[in-house]
């Protein structure tokens, strides 16, 4: 069945990703709930939507702030009925070393990252377990597969959301639940612009491989139909692609072509 109606929960959806999927799926006539920690952003995105109104609301919310996810999940539920699928996408990436990143650091990565996302998909699950139907959506990255310099907390969340999601996958099986995890390579976005420093500071700087991504309309755009066949893992993006095959491959090759080359 097509996204006409369903009820679309989409994090991160002020910006990048969030943004370009939540247009993509107005346009397949869902209906969507909006969120991340900007309201206003949120309402640009909203009023940018075709029949606003009608079939998109907005909820602002934190996802380091886990103990008000269940209380959001119920007004999310109140809006239109039900939760059909819930795009985890909200997320933030790191830039500095893991010698110079602070444990803080560190654990606001994983906080947001990993325990925000794995919090709000157990809130909604009950909800999906009882209408015996669903699509949980992560957007993890190919640093969920890999690691390469100045990412280590930001890898080790999206790897941690591998582990979590696959486990799930086969405990909600049998209640016609599908998890979808999706791995973006390198998409213009301003996720290097929020990236955190090792001290916890924004980065502020958009880097070359950013600028010169694909752009997210076009990557979400390519993500519609894998997600319509429930495709278990997705991979989108340039040639930073080929590395999660390479390492199946051999991870030793992989490992010593990204010692040489430069990673920004
Ligand atoms: N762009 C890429 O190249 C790339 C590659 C691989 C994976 N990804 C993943 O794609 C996802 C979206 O990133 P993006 O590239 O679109 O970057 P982005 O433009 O920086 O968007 C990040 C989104 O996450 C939201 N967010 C951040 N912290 C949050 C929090 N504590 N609570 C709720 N929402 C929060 C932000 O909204 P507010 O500031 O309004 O809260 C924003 O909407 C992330 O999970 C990222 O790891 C991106």
């Amino acid at each position: 069945m097509g996204p006409e109606k369903k009820v679309i929960w989409i994090t991160g959806a002020s910006s990048g990703i969030g943004e370009a999927l939540a247009y993509e799926f107005n346009k397949k006539g869902a209906h969507l709930i909006l969120s991340s920690r900007r309201p206003e952003e949120l309402e640009r995105v909203k009023i940018a939507c075709e029949n606003p109104d009608e079939s998109v609301r907005i909820l602002p919310l934190d996802l380091a702030d886990t103990q008000s996810l269940n209380a959001k999940t119920k007004e999310a539920l109140s809006m239109f009925g039900s939760i059909d699928m819930l795009i985890n996408n909200g997320g933030i990436s790191q830039r500095a070393y893991a010698v110079n990143t602070s444990m803080e650091t560190v654990r606001r990565i994983m906080e947001v990252n990993f325990f925000g996302t794995i919090a709000l998909t157990n809130a909604v699950l009950p909800h999906m377990i009882e209408q015996n139907s669903g699509h949980i959506v992560v957007i993890s990255s190919v640093m969920g597969k890999i690691g390469t310099r100045y990412r280590s907390a930001y890898a080790a969340s999206k790897h941690a959301l591998h582990g979590w999601f696959d486990c799930l996958r086969q405990e909600v099986y049998e209640h016609d639940i599908d998890v979808s995890l999706v791995c973006p390579g390198f998409v213009k976005t301003n996720v290097t612009v929020n990236a955190l420093t090792g001290d916890g500071d924004k980065y502020n700087k958009m880097e070359k491989a950013q600028k010169s991504a694909m752009p997210a309309d076009e990557f979400a755009k390519k993500l519609l139909p894998k997600l319509a066949k429930k495709k278990e893992e997705i991979y989108i993006g340039g040639s930073e692609i080929l590395s999660v095959y390479v390492k199946r491959l051999s991870p030793r090759l992989l490992n010593m072509i990204l010692k040489k080359v430069q990673v920004t």
